[in-house]
């Protein structure tokens, strides 16, 4: 069969070697982006006088022909013609409709500034769809803090009690990484908002195109610095990925904390049964899979991004056929972590909190740091507290005791700065109301935080309406 550079050669390729190139089996999905740059670019060589109105009129009728049946009717974006890629595919159709008018389209322009241009298009139409998926995943975290409401749990550093914090402050803990996945999405969205048409193959093109206009009409708010270097740019492919990374590195960070803390060892959530898997052989188990799976795809989805910065460092100014590579990377990272948010945010909406665990665990020597508060309070250098109150959590630990046992005498005998009043003090709920600052767990900063974090929603689904 005739391709789209068939001319210069004698004979046809090795058909292995051609099937071997050929990217139309994942490119297809940018399928519609691809007629859109078309129809774009057949009305700026119009508009250029390059193209006379009746052919242009004839490629936008045969382009918004392809582009219906193909959106009704997915099979027809089909290989059955052994189409190179997309661009052969919507070419060819297009020919076969309107004859020698659909051969006029591709003047003046390449398919390396179109497979950049179809790629932005489709990053743009795909990154609000993954920005409200995060907010799905939002979501479930502020339903848990709500059916969470004032209970406490102990938060943890190095894996070991650390302080007091309300569940509800925990959950709004992820839900602020994610909030930062989403504005990464909108700085890719500002890096890909530019136009590459213009550029020709790599040295610009010999008609007079109204790029302005162009990149007006497919909703660019800039055109591309230099035919060159857009010839052979894919760092927001690699931006895409490195924000997908580090969405999938947050989402697995949640899956952790979730399997660990509905662990049998911290009880602190129940799984709901639907999303937990049994054993085929040890009858009592409940096990997380799904979070396991999130876990584990985070692996994945780092991978593309350094297998993309690798295919990417050795190339050669303007386009090489290495960049072809970046598209299975790319829908992958997005298919991966599309799923991943959807799982996540069904197994964090179902759990249940289990309140009398989390506060019991929550109460103890993790009031230390509380009892150096109080007597920096009575005038004692923080220094000096903390000496003191290291020297009576040696003591009970000892003693197996916990501060609510000591009596004020057995106070004094470690400070006279003890009074009465330490026994009311020093407890789980008096540690986070002491709180001053809007980012800690003080009940007021952590209801305003919840509050603010519905409002983020309301705006993030009134974007997307
Ligand atoms: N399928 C190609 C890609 O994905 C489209 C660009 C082809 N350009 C070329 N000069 N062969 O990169």
């Amino acid at each position: 069969m005739a391709h789209l550079w068939s001319g210069r050669f004698a004979g046809d390729p090795d058909a292995e070697l051609f099937a071997f190139g050929s990217s139309f089996r994942f490119d297809r999905r940018l399928f519609e982006d691809d007629v859109r740059g078309s129809r774009a670019w057949a009305a700026g060589l119009a508009r250029a006088g390059v193209l006379s109105a009746t052919d242009a009129g004839a490629i936008e009728k045969g382009l918004r022909e392809i582009l219906e049946q193909g959106l009704a009717d997915p099979s027809f974006v089909s290989d059955a013609h052994g189409d190179e890629d997309i661009h052969a595919f919507v070419e060819r159709e297009l020919i076969s409709r309107i004859g020698d008018a659909g051969r006029r389209l591709h003047t003046g322009r390449s398919r390396n500034e179109q497979v950049a241009v179809d790629l932005r298009l489709y990053l743009k139409r795909r990154i609000p769809a993954i920005q409200r998926a995060i907010g799905g995943a939002v979501q479930s975290l502020v339903t848990l803090a709500d059916l969470s409401g004032d209970a406490l749990m102990p938060s943890y550093t190095h894996l070991r009690r650390a302080q007091p914090v309300l569940v509800s402050h925990f959950l709004l803990s992820h839900s602020a990484a994610l909030r930062r996945d989403v504005d990464r999405l909108s700085a890719v969205l500002a890096e890909i908002d530019e136009l590459p048409l213009g550029s020709g193959a790599i040295a610009g093109t010999s008609y007079g195109i109204d790029v302005n206009g162009l990149a007006a009409d497919l909703g660019f708010s800039r055109i591309a610095r230099n035919s060159m270097d857009v010839s052979g740019d894919r760092d927001f492919v690699a931006s895409f990925l490195h924000a997908a990374s580090l969405g999938m590195v947050h989402l697995s960070r949640i899956a952790e904390d979730f399997i660990l803390f509905t662990s049998e060892e911290f009880g602190f959530f129940e799984l709901a049964d639907s999303a937990a898997t049994g054993s085929s052989l040890m009858p009592q188990k409940k096990n997380p899979d799904p979070l396991e799976l999130v876990r584990g795809k985070s692996g994945r989805v780092i991978g593309h991004l350094a297998g993309w910065l690798v295919t990417m460092k050795g190339l050669p100014a303007g386009y090489n056929k290495d960049l072809q590579e970046d598209k299975e990377s790319l829908f992958d990272a997005e298919d991966t972590w599309l799923g991943c948010l959807g799982a996540t945010a069904s197994v964090v909406g179902g759990l249940k909190p289990n309140a009398a665990v989390t506060a019991k665990a929550a109460s103890g020597l993790l009031l230390a740091t509380d009892v150096a508060d109080y007597l920096v309070a009575k005038g004692l250098p923080f220094r000096d507290a903390h000496e003191v109150v290291g020297s009576l959590v040696r003591r009970l630990l000892g003693e197996k005791r916990g501060f609510d046992e000591l009596s004020v005498a057995e106070w004094r005998e470690h400070s006279p700065l003890f009074d009465e009043d330490v026994r009311s003090a020093i407890t789980p709920l008096r540690s986070i109301e002491k709180k001053q600052t809007p980012q800690s767990t003080a009940p007021g900063a952590v209801a305003a935080a919840l509050a603010e974090t519905k409002r983020w929603l309301l705006e993030l689904q009134r974007k997307a309406d």
